[in-house]
C-alpha cells in the first residue's frame, strides 16, 4: 500500500496509556484531522508516526515498508515530515533566505553530482516556486521577524514543503493564530499539492471543518470514532465529550 500504515500502535509512559491500539491509515490525497480533548495523546501520536518517540508496541509502514527503526531524519529523508516549530526560522532572515536553507539542506543528500552553478539555478527555482505556491511574493524580502504571526507559520509550512514530503503531519498550524488570520493556513493547506498525504491535528474546530474530508476523534489514547466532517458534527457522542454539545 502507497502511504502510511499503522497498526495496533501503543505507547506507555510508565503506567500512563498515551496510545492505546490505534490502527490508521494516510494514503496520498488524503485529507484527515485528528482532534480529542488536551492531554489526548495526539501529538504523542505525530511523534510516533515521525520518530521523536518509539512505540511501547504495534506497528507503522510506510509504502508498505515497517519504518520503526529509522530515526526521525530517515524518515524525513523518506518522505515524513512534521511541520517545523516557528522558533526554527532565521528572524533576521529574510523570508527568501528562510526558504533557501531546508532546499539546499536537501539537495546535499539528493543532489551531489550536480554542479554547484546548476544547483543554485536550481535552487532559486525551488524557492521561487514555494513563494508562488504560498502567495508569498509581497513579503519574501522581508525580514521574518518584521511578519503578522500567521505569516510566520505560513512560511513555517512553506518550509516544510521544501523538504518535498509524501505524508505532511501539521500539529496545530493555526496555535497562536489571530482568527483574522486564520484565513492564512486555510488557504495554504487548501493549495497543497493534491497528491500529498496530510494529517491535521488542530482544536480550531473552523479550520478542521475546513480542510479535512475525514476526522478521527481520539480521547484518552484511543480512537472514539472517525468518519466524515458531517458524520462526527452529528455524532452524539462526540458533541458531548468533545464539541460541548453544538457545533454549526
Ligand atoms: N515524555 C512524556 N513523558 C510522560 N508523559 C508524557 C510525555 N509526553 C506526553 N505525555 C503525556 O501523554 C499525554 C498525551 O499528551 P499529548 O501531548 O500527546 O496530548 P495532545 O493530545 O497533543 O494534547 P494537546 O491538545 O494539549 O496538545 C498527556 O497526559 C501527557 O502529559
Ligand atoms: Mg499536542
Amino acid at each position: 500500500m502507497q502511504g502510511l500504515e499503522v497498526r495496533g500502535l501503543s505507547k506507555r509512559f510508565g503506567g500512563l496509556t498515551v496510545s492505546e491500539n490505534i490502527d490508521f491509515d494516510l494514503r496520498p490525497g488524503d485529507r484527515k484531522a485528528l482532534i480529542g480533548p488536551n492531554g489526548a495523546g495526539k501529538s504523542t501520536f505525530a511523534n510516533l508516526v515521525t520518530g521523536v518517540l518509539a512505540p511501547s508496541s504495534g506497528t507503522i509502514r510506510f509504502d508498505g515498508q515497517d519504518i520503526r527503526q529509522l530515526n526521525e531524519a530517515q524518515r524525513v529523508r523518506r518522505g515524513i515530515a512534521k511541520t517545523f516549530q516557528i522558533t526554527t526560522l532565521f528572524r533576521d532572515l529574510t523570508v527568501r533566505e528562510n526558504l533557501r536553507l531546508p532546499i539546499l539542506e536537501r539537495q546535499r543528500h539528493g543532489y551531489r553530482f550536480l554542479r554547484r552553478a546548476d544547483g543554485d539555478v536550481r535552487t532559486e527555482a525551488e524557492v521561487t516556486d514555494l513563494i508562488d505556491q504560498f502567495a508569498l511574493g509581497a513579503l519574501a524580502d522581508r525580514k521574518v521577524a518584521d511578519l503578522a504571526y500567521g505569516q510566520q507559520r505560513l512560511v513555517e509550512l512553506a518550509l516544510t514543503l521544501a523538504l518535498k514530503p509524501r505524508v505532511l503531519i501539521l500539529d496545530e498550524p493555526a496555535a497562536g493564530v489571530p482568527s483574522s488570520e486564520i484565513h492564512l493556513i486555510v488557504d495554504a493547506i487548501e493549495r497543497l499539492p493534491d497528491d500529498l498525504a496530510v494529517l491535521i491535528i488542530e482544536h480550531d474546530m473552523e479550520l478542521v471543518f475546513r480542510v479535512a474530508r475525514q476526522i478521527i476523534v481520539l480521547v484518552q489514547g484511543r480512537i472514539l470514532t472517525e468518519g466524515t466532517p458531517d458524520a462526527i458534527a452529528a455524532d452524539a457522542k462526540v458533541r458531548e465529550l468533545y464539541l460541548g454539545g453544538s457545533h454549526d
